[in-house]
């Protein structure tokens, strides 16, 4: 039996028969489900524009659920329970006249939570229609990314759902805050005081955040195109995991303690002026290339492709937070579609030992490391210096880590997928996991002035093979500082 209760909620799908719903929300609803944490009455509405038969529609829902759900997590039992939760209803969520079947559908006795899965541009409407119908009273919002391609488009989307529903039950979605070992972070800073002593300027000369895909753009040029890796990656993942390794240690566990210290880090990101982006920020667009084996097509020859498109697929670059914490400390951040490796890791680089005293030659080994893998094999590995063992080795070193794999470790705890956290933490009403709109807001502020710099100076992405690790520059980036990529192969 689960350790915790959770609270009846009926919870609507806006966008249910969207890619997002079907690959993952869905099957993270039936894991929840499965594993005894839906309570017994809640229910679940499946909305979408499209009309017909509902039961073809939740037969969509159901196919979905046996392509995503791996086949020996798939039970006829939870399955049966899971169909007799969900209802189909069609709507235009433009359209006020149709929450009315939507009202008759909500328990009014229980919390509605209201998932957008939708682009952005309706969610406006969508509240609007909501409180009109009377459903706002007790209504949690969950929003998707991307909120907005700007500062300013995304005070716009902010403000029309501020209009109806309190900062408290709007839930803005990050997917990187649900992954587990993001998770962890907290936990390894702030639970071991080992760490949190060398968490400074004196001690870290340096962090790599690297978010790297094999995946193209998978059928979602015309999106994707819109936005590019920075606006897709940089402006939430990757400055959220920023956050969490730079920020000062919350007051406690709220949710508000914790996203105030983010928003002291983001205040604190030092502008790169137009004169520096080329020595500080690398953009790139894959080329035709190879990944794991198959040939893979460029970026403009994509399905749907504009062959004009300066889009970027790739971005690397040199970040620096202007407080007393971590001057002159840089965070090399870097995430590009296409890449030779699936893999999301932070690297943090401790400085070398103030005195050296052993063969000049191995000087180049000394420092620690430490290793945060968040996916694959999710893991942290502190690399630390030994002797080399044995009679003949005098006093050589050797760099080893101290390894904790939690999928080794942890073998039989099933990890769960980052939406199947966040849907349970919305039921919840804990907001923790969740973006704020001032976070949203300070982040878009410093992408904005990135993609104003590369506009005045027409700036365009430099190619690079798909399976390789980013355009050349990328390289010289991160060397002129006298320094490497972790790990690249
Ligand atoms: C999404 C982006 O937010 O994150 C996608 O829109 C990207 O472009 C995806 O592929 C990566 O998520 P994950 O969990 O596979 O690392």
């Amino acid at each position: 039996m689960p350790a915790i209760s959770v609270e009846a909620t009926t919870f609507a799908l806006f966008g249910a028969l969207g890619d997002l719903a079907l690959r993952k929300l869905f099957p993270a609803l039936y894991q929840l489900d499965r594993a005894g944490l839906l309570n017994g009455a809640t229910r679940l509405l499946a909305l979408s524009r499209d009309g017909g038969e509902s039961e073809a529609h939740l037969a969509r829902i159901d196919e979905a659920l046996r392509r995503y759900v791996p086949p020996h997590e798939l039970d006829e039992r939870v399955l049966d329970r899971f169909r007799s939760r969900l209802q189909y209803l069609t709507m235009d969520f433009r359209r006020g006249e149709d929450y009315q079947a939507l009202a008759e559908r909500v328990d009014p006795g229980l919390p509605l939570i209201a998932y957008f899965a939708t682009p952005a541009a309706v969610y406006g409407d969508i509240c609007r229609h909501l409180a009109a119908a009377g459903l706002a009273e007790r209504t949690r919002v969950v929003l998707e990314k991307p909120i907005g391609h700007d500062l300013a488009s995304s005070r716009v989307v902010n403000d029309a759902v501020a209009e109806h529903f309190p900062e408290s039950r709007i839930y803005r979605i990050d997917h990187y805050l649900g992954k587990e070992t993001v998770q962890n972070l907290i936990a390894l800073r702030f639970a071991n005081s080992l760490f949190e002593t060398q968490w400074n300027q004196h001690h870290i000369s340096h962090v790599e955040i690297t978010v790297a895909e094999t995946v193209g753009i998978e059928g979602r040029w015309g999106y994707f195109d819109q936005a590019g890796q920075l606006r897709d990656m940089i402006q939430n993942h990757l400055l959220q995991l920023l956050c969490l390794i730079a920020m000062d240690p919350p007051a406690d566990l709220t949710a508000d303690s914790i996203r105030d210290e983010k928003v002291k880090v983001l205040k604190a990101l030092a502008p790169i002026p137009p004169e520096k982006l080329s020595q500080r920020v690398v953009r790139g667009q894959y080329a035709a290339g190879t990944v794991g084996g198959k040939a893979v097509p460029g970026y403009l020859e994509e399905e749907n492709s504009n062959a004009e498109s300066s889009t970027e697929t790739f971005v690397a670059l040199r970040a620096e937070i202007c407080n007393w914490r971590w001057s002159g400390v840089p965070f090399y951040l870097r995430t590009g579609k296409r890449m030779a490796q699936k893999v999301s890791q932070i690297v943090i680089h401790f400085k070398e030992p103030p005195f050296y005293i052993f063969a000049p030659e191995q000087r180049s080994l000394i420092s620690n490391r430490l290793i945060i893998r968040l996916q694959p094999d999710e893991g942290i590995s502190l690399q630390v210096m030994t002797k080399e063992q044995g009679l003949d080795k005098g006093m050589h070193l050797r760099s080893g880590p101290l390894q904790l794999n939690f999928s080794e470790t942890y073998k039989s705890v099933r990890i769960p997928d980052a939406y199947e956290r966040l849907l349970l933490e919305v039921m919840q009403g804990n907001q923790n996991l969740f973006v704020r709109k001032d976070e949203i807001e300070y982040a878009w502020k410093w992408c904005d002035q990135l993609i104003d710099g590369w506009t005045r100076l027409g700036d365009v992405p430099k190619p690079y093979p798909a399976g390789s690790w980013g355009p050349v520059a990328s390289i010289a980036l991160i060397t002129r500082d006298g320094r490497s990529w972790y790990g690249d192969l």
